[in-house]
């Protein structure tokens, strides 16, 4: 399949792997990227810059396609070295960033010095326009489906990446409850280039988590999401278990932010991937799991997705117009 997607980013299908924290691993990022998608590692998985090089090292060493790194700038109450990891992603000669949590006019200067290409991730139509207005490459637009953080507008994507891809003219990538040949002939349908996935490349062979999850993922529904942090208007979008409940139920009732910060600590959702204990902490999965069945090798997944893509557009959409 051709999109100005794949063309100006020089990859052999329109899929993306979004940046997944404590997912984004070498051995996914080169999975996906050596089956014709782009892989992304996310930077902020690495403890240290140091501990980024070397993962770029690793994924090189596992493809020679081309993959990119994904930096998400969030509110911290200690921020990591951003400056530190954004100067490791071009001395490590990667050509590929996805930008995220924040507007990406601070790292413009420095990846354009070094023939960076930047997807920014956003999840509105004005933060889209903002980032085409600051020269990025591409935006990958998440609509109120997605895994993560969905913002606070809540519309959905069959709304919002039309009314984004009417108004922009850099390629879109439609992310957020994409997971299947269907959902990418949607996107392409609604305007868009090419889809972001995150859950559905989670629940992979190669996704260096816990099988327990990936199960999880594939026994879950639709229903099995909750959204926490509404008041903080920091909305995320995460599997929803003990901990999210308890999450929900404290803010609802007035609590505040150091009331949650010991269930929300990142090193118990850690625990979630490395251990397969599902109540351990807050995991971040989208709707989209009511969509996944199976726990699939990426390369299957892409050949699978393109295969009944083109099935689709040439048989049964082509059958309508006789
Ligand atoms: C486990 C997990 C962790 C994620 N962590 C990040 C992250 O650190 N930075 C980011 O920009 N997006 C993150 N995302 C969002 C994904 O990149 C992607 O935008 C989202 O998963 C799309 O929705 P989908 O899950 O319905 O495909 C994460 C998603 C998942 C499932």
């Amino acid at each position: 399949m051709r999109t100005r997607f794949t063309e100006a980013f020089g990859i052999r299908h329109p899929i993306v792997q979004g940046g997944m924290q404590w997912v984004g691993r070498a051995e996914l990022a080169a999975a996906v990227s050596q089956a014709g998608g782009l892989g992304m590692i996310t930077a902020l998985t690495q403890p240290t810059p140091a501990d980024l090089a070397a993962e770029i090292e690793r994924c090189r060493k596992l493809t020679d396609q081309p993959f990119g790194v994904n930096l998400t700038i969030l509110p911290a109450i200690t921020p990591p070295p951003y400056d530190e990891y954004r100067r490791v992603i071009v001395d490590s000669g990667v050509t590929i960033v996805e930008t995220a949590g924040s507007n990406p006019e601070p790292h413009m200067e420095m990846f354009r010095a070094h023939n960076v290409k930047i997807i920014h991730k956003c999840t509105s139509v004005r933060h889209a326009l903002k980032a085409e207005a600051v020269g990025v490459d591409a935006v990958s637009i998440d609509g109120f489906e997605c895994a993560g953080h969905p913002g606070e507008d809540d519309i959905p994507g069959l709304v919002l990446i039309p009314a984004a891809t009417d108004r922009l003219t850099i390629p879109v990538l439609a992310s957020g409850g994409f997971a299947d040949a269907r959902g990418l002939v949607a996107a392409l349908a609604l305007g868009a280039d090419g889809i972001n996935m995150g859950s559905r490349f989670m629940c992979t062979v190669e996704s260096p988590i816990h099988d327990k999850v990936k199960q999880a993922i594939v026994d879950g529904d639709e229903r099995g999401t909750q959204l926490i942090f509404r008041q903080l208007r920091n909305t995320a979008r995460v599997a929803g278990n003990a901990v999210s409940r308890d999450v929900v139920e404290i803010l609802l009732n007035g609590g505040s932010f150091p009331d949650i910060a010991p269930l929300v600590a990142g090193s118990r959702g850690r625990r979630v991937f490395e251990d397969g204990d599902l109540d351990a902490g807050i995991w971040t999965v989208g709707l989209v799991q009511g969509l996944i069945h199976d726990i699939p090798t990426c390369a299957s997944l892409l050949d699978r997705i393109v295969s009944e893509a083109s099935a689709l557009i040439t048989g049964r959409l082509a059958a309508v117009v006789p």
